[in-house]
Parts: C-alpha cells; sequence; structure tokens
C-alpha cells in the first residue's frame, strides 16, 4: 500500500502540556517524508492549539477532530459544526464510532446529516463501523457492517475512509484473527463498491487494540490500509514506534 494511515484517536483525553509535549516528540522520532500518512484527533477544545503548533513547526501530522454538529435551523448551545473545524485547520473528521453510537444516540438518520455537513465543506470523513461480540458468535457480522454502510450511498469516495473496529476488540485487548479481519475488509471494500456503483477502492483502516506489538502483523493484511489506534496513540513513543515499524 502506497500511504498507510495511522490515526491517533485520543478520545477524552489530554490536556495542553500533554498535546505540546506529544507534537514535539512525534516530530522527533518519526521522520517527516515518512510514507506513512499520520493523523491525530485531539478533543476539540484543543484542536486550534494543536493546529498552531503544527503548523509553527511544520510537523508532519494531519489534524482531525472526533465529532461534529451537523447545521439546523434553530439556534443550538454548545454546537460546533463543519464549517468551524475546517475554518481551525482540521482535515479529517471521524464519524460513526461505536462510542458516539452507543452514549450519544448516533443513529443512521444523525450520522447522515453529519456525514453531508462533512462532504458540504470537504472535510475527509473516517467513518466507523463494526459489529458485538454477540453478532459476531451468531454469524451475522457481515449484515450488520453492510447495514452499517448503507448510508454512504452517494457520498463521495475520495473523502472517504473507513475503519473497521469490532466492538468486541476497543479496548480489550482482543485482537481478531488475521484471516477474519481480512474477510471483513474484503466485505466492506465490496460493499462500497457495489453501493456507489464504483471500482474505486476505498481505504479500509482496522481499529481495537492495537499496539506497537501487533501493529506491523496487522498491516501485512492485504486489505488493510491503515491503522485507528485509540490507547496505544496516547504516548508519543508508543504511536511513533507504530507509525514507524508499519513504514517499513
Ligand atoms: P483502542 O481504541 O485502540 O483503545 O482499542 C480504538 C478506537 O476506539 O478507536
Amino acid at each position: 500500500m502506497a500511504h498507510p494511515k495511522v490515526i491517533a484517536n485520543w478520545k477524552m483525553n489530554g490536556s495542553l502540556s500533554k498535546i505540546h509535549h506529544w507534537l514535539y516528540e512525534f516530530q522527533s522520532k518519526v521522520d517527516p517524508n515518512s510514507k506513512t500518512e499520520s493523523i491525530f484527533c485531539p478533543p476539540t477544545c484543543y484542536l486550534s492549539f494543536a493546529k498552531n503548533i503544527i503548523s509553527e513547526n511544520r510537523i508532519g501530522i494531519y489534524l482531525g477532530a472526533q465529532d461534529l454538529d451537523f447545521d439546523r435551523d434553530f439556534s443550538l448551545t454548545g454546537g460546533i459544526n463543519a464549517s468551524m473545524l475546517k475554518d481551525i485547520g482540521c482535515d479529517f473528521i471521524i464519524l460513526g464510532h461505536s462510542e458516539r453510537r452507543s452514549y450519544f444516540f448516533e443513529d443512521d438518520s444523525i450520522l447522515l446529516q453529519k456525514l453531508n455537513s462533512a462532504v458540504e465543506k470537504n472535510l475527509k470523513i473516517i467513518f466507523c463501523v463494526g459489529e458485538t461480540k454477540e453478532e459476531k458468535n451468531i454469524g451475522v457480522s457481515k449484515e450488520i457492517i453492510r447495514t452499517q454502510l448503507s448510508i454512504l450511498k452517494k457520498i463521495p469516495s475520495n473523502l472517504l475512509l473507513l475503519a473497521y473496529e469490532p466492538l468486541w476488540a476497543i479496548g480489550t485487548g482482543e485482537v481478531p484473527h488475521p484471516e477474519y479481519i481480512q474477510e471483513m475488509h474484503e466485505t466492506i471494500k465490496d460493499e462500497l463498491k457495489s453501493l456507489n456503483d464504483s471500482e474505486i477502492d476505498s481505504p479500509v483502516l482496522y481499529g481495537g487494540s492495537v499496539n506497537e506489538d501487533n501493529a506491523p502483523d496487522i498491516i501485512k493484511i492485504i486489505s488493510v490500509d491503515g491503522l485507528l489506534v485509540g490507547g496505544a496513540s496516547l504516548d508519543a513513543d508508543n504511536f511513533s514506534k507504530i507509525v514507524n515499524k508499519i513504514t517499513g
């Protein structure tokens, strides 16, 4: 794969000083010409701060947000929309993460509006899909994934990255068998092609308990185009090792 992508999804973690140190350490440990594209997704309140450090020091990392609010026809206290994220220098947005689906009740109708807002502002979308352990055990993983993907019809493929994140692998230390990852990634790629009636292969990233030890083996799986890293991304040394190991 030409340019694997690695995403640091910080979730609700961090502080000004942690972000400051993390970005400088990342810069000192990762070759700025690395063929791997890294994307840093801190909490929204730190995005501008991170952007300033990245720009002033020309650090080779993109900036992504973990959520957005779609525009509504009423006022919305606390809302942050796609144009604001674009305005402060975000290139990417994570949508459909299982934690937001479950704790914030983000269903398909909400996600579709968020997707459309992102497309309108040209934000690249990292769209997460994944099944629960129960769904896997009763053999319906592929049906679940296809249903989650159905709202991506009409989303331009040049703005789309997929992240396959089985819920039972997130933060558990349990990583699926390589053949299972391969099968699920192929399912995602095929489904997207048929949804959009296109031959374009959208990048599909794997996420769920990725760390510096398992990253090299996961990236070797043929249809894995990158990694979405949660817990192991909080430490700059760990994250840099993942980036450097998959760059080869
Ligand atoms: P994890 O999280 O790497 O801590 O399992 C991944 C994610 O939820 O994006």
